[in-house]
């Protein structure tokens, strides 16, 4: 590994493979459509690619319920397609990170059939989390063939998707799933686990992919004996209502963030070490505060973490300031190197959260440049380039497995297939005439990659600007961040020779000094307001 490492740097971007691109008229994305559009990402001028799980599975989580983590889905092809796009990307001088989901599998893998099969105090069942209920009684003192009484789940742990944790199974015995119940936990104290994940990285390495992104990197590990959730109701109820990501509960339980969890990510980083050209792993870590966030990238660990301060701050130059200090702060304890997020699968379009519409779109163009212009990695998700809104989908439409137990709109909205060109649904996401698997909104004609190929204003010719000005500095202008005092309302901020400032207030202000190198939208005798520039 060196210094220079590209994923140092990197702008990446996140495929929600299901909706990016469908090459054989099914309405789901795929992975030849992935490659059909390679020469779109090079062209808007990206460093890597996210791809989220396209292995096999029965999709009740969209893919992070894998049955077989060795093979690709057939809904997305096969398993030479994705040497294809490997091949291909890597032509294009795109690096591919592929998904892994160790926190659970899907109820269709092999080994969490094998466990139902094989019943209690099983070796099958000791990879996952078995436990019987405190009201369970031995099961022979119960008659043959009937269910033994066991109907209070062994603790008050909640499902992230809402309701109990524990789904029972005809026996009696329960299975903790932190997830849907088709996602059971595996049980990384179980050494069978961790040599199984081993395996399945190198069969990606061998194949060629650069990294992975690691999901739900917090959660492997549960504390010894299942305490109950330390959170009241009450105390849940009010992060539920607070919190924009969904019920992640980075305070500290005994499900999150258990200390033996960093042993998995050296062992991983060992692995990855050992092959040529900077291969990395970014992990989906959501923890209490930025310290603990460091923990998971010390040098002989995971490379990086996402950083998704980011995504609960408001509009406000002071609450920004705050996420940048914290964050360099961070990871400068253990020499990391910062990620950042305004949106992805799983969190409501940045477009939206900073109000929608006209003002929406200058603040979330405006908050983007900002975060392009900060050392370290940004990962940019499908369709911001394209200024695309959350969609209200119609509740007939509901897929998300969050939005379907807890009855309120889910993540479907920032999932919606993206629209490349056309006037019509499905604005050429794949052919013919069909919606896609969720269903785009009849306005979105102006929106399409095409229509914006050729208008210079557009975001994505913006999205262009932003990633090329980028590479002039992003490798040269160090990791060095000064802010700058220009007002309560303004976020500024020297890194080497560029000076980056937002404006976040309801007045035009004055310019720093210099040359502008790129606004975010129209300058007048200052920059206005939800504007940002840079200057050099
Ligand atoms: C985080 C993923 O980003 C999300 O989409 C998924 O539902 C959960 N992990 C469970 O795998």
């Amino acid at each position: 590994m060196t210094d220079e490492a590209w994923w140092r740097h990197a702008v990446c971007y996140q495929v929600y493979v299901r909706s990016f691109a469908d090459s054989d008229g099914d309405g789901i994305g795929d992975l030849p459509g992935i490659t059909s559009r390679l020469p779109y990402l090079a062209e808007l001028g990206v460093d890597a690619v996210w791809i989220t799980p396209f292995y096999t599975s029965p999709q009740h989580d969209h893919g992070y319920d894998v049955a077989d983590y060795r093979d690709v889905d057939p809904l997305f092809g096969k398993l030479a397609d994705l040497d294809t796009l490997l091949e291909q990307a890597h032509a294009h001088g795109i690096r591919v990170i592929v998904d892994l989901v160790p926190n659970h599998t899907s109820e269709d893998h092999e080994w969490f059939r094998a466990a139902l099969a094989a019943g209690p105090g099983s070796p099958e069942r000791g990879r996952y989390l078995f436990r019987d209920g405190p009201d369970a009684v031995p099961a022979n003192t119960v008659p043959a063939n009937a269910v033994p009484p066991n109907t209070v789940p062994p603790n008050n742990w909640e499902s992230v998707f809402g309701g109990s944790a524990w789904a029972r199974v005809p026996d009696g015995q329960w299975y903790l799933h932190l997830f849907d119940a088709t996602q059971p936990d595996l049980d990384w104290r179980n050494p069978e686990v961790p040599a199984m994940f081993e395996d399945v990285l190198r069969f990606w390495l061998d194949r060629g992919v650069d990294g992975f992104r690691i999901d739900v990197a917090h959660g492997l590990f549960k504390e010894p004996g299942l305490p109950d959730q330390r959170l009241t109701d009450a105390e849940r109820e009010a992060n539920l209502a607070a919190d924009l990501l969904g019920p992640q509960h980075p305070e500290h339980e005994p499900m999150w963030d258990q200390p033996e969890v960093h042993d998995v990510y050296r062992a991983w980083r060992r692995i990855l070490d050992s092959y040529p050209d900077d291969r990395m792993a970014v992990g989906e870590a959501w923890t209490r505060d930025a310290a603990s966030l460091a923990r998971y990238v010390r040098p002989d660990e995971l490379h990086q973490s996402f950083n998704f301060h980011w995504l609960s701050a408001d509009w406000s130059a002071p609450q920004f300031a705050a996420v940048i200090t914290e964050t360099l702060a961070a990871v400068a304890l253990v020499g990391g190197s910062p990620t950042w997020v305004l949106s992805n699968h799983d969190v409501i379009r940045h477009v939206t959260r900073y109000g929608g519409g006209t003002v929406g779109l200058a603040r979330a163009r405006a908050a983007t440049m900002t975060m392009l212009a900060l050392p370290g990695s940004s990962y940019i998700y499908q369709g911001e380039e394209l200024g695309l809104e959350e969609v209200d989908v119609d509740r007939a439409h509901w897929q998300d497995p969050q939005a379907l137990t807890t009855g309120k709109p889910g993540r479907d909205g920032c999932r919606v297939p993206l629209p490349w060109s056309g006037d019509a649904p499905p604005f050429g996401f794949g052919p013919g005439s069909d919606q896609p698997w969720i269903p785009q909104p009849a306005g979105w004609s102006s929106l399409t990659a095409e229509a914006q190929a050729e208008d210079a204003e557009s975001t994505l010719a913006f999205y262009r600007r932003a990633l090329s000005a980028r590479r002039t500095f992003a490798t040269t202008a160090g990791d060095q961040v000064e802010l700058l005092d220009l007002g309560a309302k303004v976020l500024t901020f020297r890194r080497g020779p560029v000076t980056a400032v937002l404006n976040c207030g309801t007045t035009t202000v004055a310019m720093p000094d210099g040359t502008v190198l790129l606004a975010s939208g129209p300058l007048d005798d200052g920059l206005p307001p939800d504007t940002a520039a840079w200057l050099v």
